[in-house]
């Protein structure tokens, strides 16, 4: 008699990497055993993107002699910029850019920062400029932002590369909504014809993150949710693919996803000495077909995704291919 082993239903490893084949694959697939989502690694293929722009970058040292240069504006010392600003600068220097940091006073006025912004504007050094937000509050965030040249925009927050970009002809993609672009491609999750449900209307990832999702070759059905949305749950239940762009800790809960849900977390949020997203990771990983880690999911995408932009922008003021 055929005696059937008895086998531990549950995986040794709490998350299967991007690429491995379905879970239910296995000669045992009539015992029911809980889904493990896949996890999207989004440092990995972060890494494959640098790789790439640095390739870039050394090529075009050799042909031209110009080094991608990027400027960054920090002011005041808030800690969580602190950080990204510093995790950006390094960035750089392994793609082999050059970057500039100008640390300004948490009091610093808006004609100063208007004045730095207009001298690295016209500085041919100079590739891209990127103001680090939040900006303390007593400046004007959107004329500070409209008063990056366009062509040196790598963030993609002037209104002349917003229009680009849902036209559909962009110049710059905006970071994060372009980084989980390319992981949804990289890990083969295609969007066409499905439901993205984009929770978060912010002008730096929900809306540019809803436009690139419909826009023609992306082709998803686009649902966006925000604070005034009557049952977020509900329209949730019915997304294959959800982004969640809130900044509120673990505010998705399990029991809003499909079974076969995408789930792509935007969200950093420290609690305690945790970082969380804005999905309840625990509670959604047993259940959905795959999921970003945070930190280690969309984080990585955005930095690579600023060294394109910076790139792309040292192209167009040297008129390099
Ligand atoms: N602060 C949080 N995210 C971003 C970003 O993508 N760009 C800039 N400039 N500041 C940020």
């Amino acid at each position: 008699m055929l005696v059937r082993p008895t086998v531990r239903a549950f995986r040794t490893s709490r998350c299967r990497p991007a690429f491995a084949p379905p879970h239910n694959s296995n000669e045992f697939s009539r015992i029911p055993t809980p889904m493990t989502a896949q996890l999207i690694d989004g440092k990995q293929i972060a890494e494959q993107c640098r790789q790439q722009v640095r390739q870039q970058a050394d090529a075009m040292l050799q042909q031209t002699g110009i080094t991608p240069h990027l400027a960054a504006i920090l002011c005041g010392d808030d800690p969580a910029s602190q950080v990204y600003v510093r995790n950006k600068e390094k960035a750089c220097a392994t793609a082999g850019f050059r970057s500039t940091l100008h640390r300004l006073p948490a009091d610093v006025t808006q004609p100063q920062l208007l004045q730095l912004i207009a001298a690295l504007n016209s500085n041919p050094d100079v590739h891209g400029i990127l103001v680090q937000l939040p900006l303390p509050r007593h400046l004007d965030t959107v004329a500070i932002l409209d008063a990056v040249a366009p062509l040196k925009d790598v963030d993609a927050f002037h209104p002349e590369n917003v229009g680009l970009m849902l036209q559909g002809r962009p110049r710059f993609v905006p970071c994060t909504p372009s980084g989980v672009m390319r992981l949804l491609s990289a890990t083969g999750i295609p969007t066409a014809g499905r439901h993205a449900v984009v929770i978060g209307r912010s002008d730096i990832v929900g809306k540019p993150m809803a436009a690139l999702l419909l826009q023609k070759g992306a082709d998803a059905t686009v649902t966006v949710c925000h604070s005034r949305t009557p049952d977020i749950a509900v329209l949730c239940r019915q997304a294959d693919i959800v982004v969640a762009a809130v900044g509120i800790p673990r505010f998705v809960r399990g029991d809003w996803l499909k079974p076969d849900a995408v789930v792509i977390d935007v969200g950093i949020n420290r609690l305690g000495d945790k970082l969380v997203g804005d999905v309840d990771f625990d509670a959604a990983v047993d259940r959905v077909a795959a999921i970003t880690p945070v930190p280690g999911g969309v984080g990585p995408m955005t930095i690579a995704m600023l060294l394109e932009n910076t790139l792309t922008a040292a192209r167009l003021q040297i008129n390099h291919p």
